[in-house]
């Protein structure tokens, strides 16, 4: 019983080292030029199609997820919820590398978005 209480907390000690890990890396830089990256929106449209329209597409079943509204949103904000996720939303950091993450993020924020 010790033993499991004991094994326990270790596991979760590093699942919290793990997070703190995950959230200390920082945010990468999105220039102006990189926002109008003609390969990385057709990448980033590409896993829109593939993971995220499910849940804020226009076909998405009512309240599964908001409806997203770009305008109102920094490239920061949007790859810090689409690599940790919250609440609802699931974090896609061990599922896309960096790159990837940058491209959906920036298709959200171009003007071929089209939820
Ligand atoms: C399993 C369903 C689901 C999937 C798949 C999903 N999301 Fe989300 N997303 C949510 C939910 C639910 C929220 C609202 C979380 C909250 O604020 O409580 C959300 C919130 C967001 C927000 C913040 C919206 C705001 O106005 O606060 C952004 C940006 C976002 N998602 C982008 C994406 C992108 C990009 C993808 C694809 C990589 C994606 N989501 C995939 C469910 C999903």
């Amino acid at each position: 019983m010790r033993l499991a209480l004991i094994v326990s907390l270790l596991v979760l000690g590093m699942f919290a080292l793990a997070v703190r890990a995950a959230m200390d890396e920082p945010i990468p830089e999105f220039s102006d030029e990189l926002l109008q990256d003609a390969e990385m929106i057709a990448l980033g449209e590409q896993i829109w199609q593939e993971q995220c329209r499910a849940c804020h597409g226009r076909a998405a079943y009512p309240g599964k997820a908001p409806k997203l509204k770009p305008s109102r949103y920094t490239p920061e904000f949007v790859y810090h919820r689409v690599t940790w996720g919250f609440r609802g939303m699931p974090g896609w950091k061990d599922i896309y590398d960096e790159r990837e993450r940058m491209a959906v993020t920036i298709y959200v924020l171009s003007d071929r978005f089209s939820p």
